[in-house]
């Protein structure tokens, strides 16, 4: 494999990812092409335990030691797979409601097991370029889909999943908040 996964242990999963020059270079696309794949491959079982890797539903660039915005989300649902490839993602809008998943979450990044609820908006607005449809959208998402992209969009500002569990109420749901 080209790429290493980074850990949450290097210092450079905590710095701010930087803006990505389009049109999109081949280098770029390419990476993209990497990381999607990377994640499918990571949900074949026999794959994964193989090469002793953790299934994953989106990995941002960072995660594979680039400073730059950008990330691939993958994963299947009764209407199909649920794929993007990411590009210079804005967040444009963010419900009060909030958000978060009973079994808390998980990350590519992060070894250690961090029990707790980790809250999210639960409605979210989000414009990127995406590489795989090779145009600008926007994505109105909630629930499940709002989080996954939440957290690839955090690891672009180095922050984790778990910055966002309160360590002093680790499931104490907050008002207007519902658990997935
Ligand atoms: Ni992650």
């Amino acid at each position: 494999m080209k790429y290493k996964i980074f850990k949450d242990s290097n210092p450079i999963m905590r710095k701010k990812s930087l803006p990505v020059d389009l049109p999109l270079s081949k280098e770029d696309r390419d990476t993209l092409d990497f990381m999607l794949d990377y994640l499918k491959k990571s949900q074949d079982e026999e794959y994964a335990k193989k090469h002793n890797i953790r299934a994953g539903v989106g990995i941002a660039a960072i995660q594979i030691g680039l400073l730059k915005r950008m990330f691939a989300i993958y994963y299947e649902t009764e209407d199909g797979p649920v794929q993007y490839q990411l590009v210079n993602p804005k967040m444009l809008e963010t419900s009060i409601k909030k958000c978060a998943i009973q079994a808390g979450e998980g990350c590519l990044s992060v070894d250690k097991d961090h029990p707790g609820l980790v809250h999210r908006h639960y409605k979210i607005k989000m414009s990127a370029y995406d590489a795989l449809t090779n145009k600008d959208i926007v994505i109105t998402a909630s629930g499940f889909d709002a989080v996954v992209l939440q957290h690839e969009y955090d690891h672009l500002d180095g922050l984790f999943y778990y910055d966002r569990i309160d360590s002093k109420n680790l499931n104490t749901p907050l008002p207007n908040e519902e658990i997935l």
